[in-house]
This record gives C-alpha cells, structure tokens and sequence, in this order.
C-alpha cells in the first residue's frame, strides 16, 4: 500500500495538482487586511468546485480546509478572525482528496516588508526542504532527510521543531513512514521505490521548542513566541532522482521567495 504503482501515481499528480491551484489561488486573495477565515472559505470551496475534499477538516475533529500559520504559530493554526498584516509571515498549509487520493502541501508567505532575518528565516527554511529532498532517494533512509535538513538549518542559526514530523502520504493523508527533520545518516526507515512522502521543515528562529495550545487542541505555537516557517512538498521516491508531485508553479509570482 506505501508502495504507488504508475497509476496511483498518477492519481496522486492530479491530487497535487489540485492543492497547488488551490493554493494558487489563495494567493491571488492574500493581502494586508484579509482574514484567516477568508481565504479558508476561498480555498474550500475551490477544492469542492473542482471534484474533491478537503482533507485537514474534520480529521481528528480538526475544523477547516486550510491551516494559516502566522508569526509565532509554527503550524495547525486554525483559520478564523486573524488579520493578515504587513510584516507578517503565513504558512498556507492546505489537503485535498481527489479520486481516492491525497494531496498536501504548504508554502510560507512574506508579507512585506520584513526584518531581514525574518526573510533569511523564510529562505533557509525552503532551501531546507530541498537538501531534504535531495536525499530522498530509493535505498537511502529518513535518518539522511532529516540529516540534510537540520545541518543546514542550524549552520544558518536557526533550530528545528521535534514534535512534528513528515509522513507517507496516499490513500490516506498520514502513511508509514515518519519522516523528521532531524536525524542522523544512515538511520531511520528504509525509502523504497515508489513510496511518495511528504516532506515538511518546521523551522524556527530562535529556539526549538514548542507550546501545543490546549484550549483550540490545534495551535502549535514557538515557546519563545520568535517566528516560524513551514514548507511542504509531496515526493515521489526512486532509484535515481527524486520526483516532486507538489508544485509551487500557480502561486502568484509576487510571493516567490528568495
Ligand atoms: N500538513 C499537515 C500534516 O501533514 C496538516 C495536517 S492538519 C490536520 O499533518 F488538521 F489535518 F491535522
Ligand atoms: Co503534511
């Protein structure tokens, strides 16, 4: 079952495919001024007018299509009256179903202007995911993503969260195997061909811990209340190079990073 054959494959492309023009067009609705809940019902009702299902609401109860991170909240922040400001940063992190299969993935946008360590903080964590996603090669082991990542993260001053991890991704949002950012070479689960995973760097500036909000059961917040990036793509694993299913491609030119 971790292991696609072409077909599901396939199917799998046309889920991302899915949460990349969602995520597209959130893009288009964000700016100073619009709230959370807003581009929350943007988003759900693309996915709806387009075959598929959000896949974020109602599992484990959670309540909307989308989680809008914000500033401190390093992820599951729920979508309600939160006001997007300038200066801030917003991890868009959105799942869909579409014909059995699921697609998830996130991006963090900057809304200027920023401190410029708020946009290093930004930049390192998506160039973090992509040293992850290097190693994610058939016969390597996710000890070797989360190696790649947290050495690259933490020789630019930055930490990485412990409690939240990436994961197998199918039929079902969550899949064997766990894939941390952090770890040692070598160890971990074996990455076999055909696997597709997502992997997802929870970066913070300051410290690593985190605070999980008990009154919504959701929010995940830095304890040092100090920013937070979030990115995540979709990866299909074999033998040579690895496949990213995810794409950023629809997201308004405007909010490219770098
Ligand atoms: N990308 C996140 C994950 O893989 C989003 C899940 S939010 C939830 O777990 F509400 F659905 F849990
Ligand atoms: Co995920």
């Amino acid at each position: 079952m971790i292991i696609k054959d072409l077909e599901e494959l396939e199917l799998m492309k046309k889920s991302a495919d899915l949460v990349g023009r969602t995520l597209g067009e959130v893009s288009k609705a964000l700016k100073p001024g619009v709230l959370a809940k807003d581009l929350d019902h943007i988003a759900e009702e693309y996915i709806r007018d387009n075959g598929g299902t959000p896949s974020f609401k109602n599992y484990n109860g959670y309540p909307a299509t989308l989680c809008i991170s914000i500033n401190d909240v390093v992820v599951h922040g729920i979508p309600q009256t939160q006001v997007i400001k300038e200066g801030d940063i917003v991890s868009v992190d959105c799942g869909a179903f579409l014909n059995g299969y699921c697609g998830d993935y996130a991006y963090t946008f900057i809304i200027e202007p920023v401190d410029e360590k708020v946009r290093k903080l930004v930049k390192v964590t998506l160039e973090s995911l992509y040293k992850g996603i290097e190693q994610a090669i058939a016969g390597n082991k996710t000890g070797d993503i989360g190696f790649a990542i947290q050495l690259y993260v933490e020789r630019n001053g930055f930490s990485v969260v412990r409690e939240l991890v990436g994961h197998g991704i199918g039929k079902a949002m969550h899949e064997y195997p766990q894939v941390p950012n952090y770890g040692k070479k070598g160890k971990g689960h074996l990455l076999e061909d055909g696997m597709v995973i997502c992997i997802e760097p929870m970066i913070n500036m300051g410290k690593k811990d985190v605070v999980f909000d008990e009154s919504d059961g959701w929010t995940v917040r830095t304890k040092d209340h100090k920013p937070a990036a979030h990115f995540e793509h979709m990866v299909w694993i074999n033998q040579k190079k690895s496949v990213i299913l995810s794409t950023y491609n629809y997201i308004d030119e405007k909010w490219k990073v770098n």
